[in-house]
């Protein structure tokens, strides 16, 4: 069996080396190589907690991307990531984007490129299982309640905003409609930004402060009922691995810009 080849970039991160240990461990994949700017030049196995693996480590994707990856997992900061996605395409790998912060208009113009080069990119917002089904929760409910609101909550120090996991939620809800809103936001009396973010068509608050890990509510309201859809990650990048490989095993049969995790999973 030809294994995959894999570039991790991140592989020194909290999420990207919870990945990397996994790949290693995949009888179905090849770690070829790693990307850290502060470990260039080391082997994986160098960077504390990372013993057994051997990957070397490169300061930048397209060093890297001289060993010829089949995937390139990009999870490194979002003003690095749309450089990576677009190298990696131009070297004719497939990519997984875990990385957070892209734009939507980031997304359309990689969506052009990947077109081109006849590569696919799967950008997922949260690999967990439960955030998956939140979003697939979400989307039945905007069929029949028309007002709903986001909150994604998260540590202090997270500079993103908001969430990739919010927004990729607004994302898919404004493929059904736009939330309704009963008093529009030029109407409001008092400081608009109170009534948070319309991304998408969809009202988005992002709280950040110590004692949150990640987490979001989706918020459904109805005369005299409501329904909300949460999910809460613990503090372990243990839930976003499944979800990884399972992306990183599918995207080769993609083409283009596919946002979401149940793109390759059977409902
Ligand atoms: N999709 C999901 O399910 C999911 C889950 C968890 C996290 N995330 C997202 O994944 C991203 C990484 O999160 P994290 O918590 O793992 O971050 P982290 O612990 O800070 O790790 C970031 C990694 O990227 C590398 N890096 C940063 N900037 C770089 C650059 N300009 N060039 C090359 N390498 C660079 C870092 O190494 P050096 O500093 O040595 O370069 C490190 O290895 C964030 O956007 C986060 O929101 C997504």
């Amino acid at each position: 069996m030809n294994k995959l080849r894999i570039c991790v970039a991140g592989a020194t991160g909290w999420a990207g080396s919870a990945l990397a240990q996994a790949i290693f461990t995949a009888e179905d994949m090849e770690l070829v190589a790693a990307i850290s700017r502060s470990h260039a030049g080391k082997s994986l196995g160098e960077v504390p907690g990372m013993k057994e693996l051997t990957a070397p480590i490169f300061g930048t994707a397209d060093e890297a991307l001289q060993t010829h990856p089949d995937v390139f997992v990009e999870y490194t900061k979002a003003d690095a990531a749309r450089g990576h996605i677009l190298s990696a395409l131009g070297n004719g790998a497939h990519v997984v984007v875990g990385t957070s912060g892209l734009s939507n208009e980031d997304y359309e113009e990689i969506d052009r490129v990947a077109q081109q080069v006849n590569r696919g990119v799967l950008a997922v917002g949260n690999f967990a299982l439960t955030v998956v089904l939140l979003q697939k929760f979400a989307e039945m409910a905007v069929r029949y309640i028309p007002h709903w609101e986001i909150i994604d909550y998260a540590h202090a120090g997270k500079k993103d905003v908001p969430s990739g996991t919010a927004r990729e939620l607004a994302n898919r809800l404004s493929k059904i409609r736009e939330a309704e809103l009963e008093v529009p936001l030029e109407e409001i009396e008092g400081p608009v930004e109170t009534r948070g973010a319309r991304l998408q068509g969809t009202q988005v608050h992002s709280i950040r402060l110590p004692g949150y890990v990640i987490s979001i509510d989706a918020i459904f309201g109805m005369p005299d009922q409501k329904l909300i859809l949460r999910h809460e990650s613990g503090t372990s990048a243990e839930p976003y691995v499944n979800g990884a490989l399972l992306a990183i095993r599918e995207v080769g049969k993609l083409v283009g810009v596919h946002r979401g995790l149940d793109s390759v999973m059977k409902f």
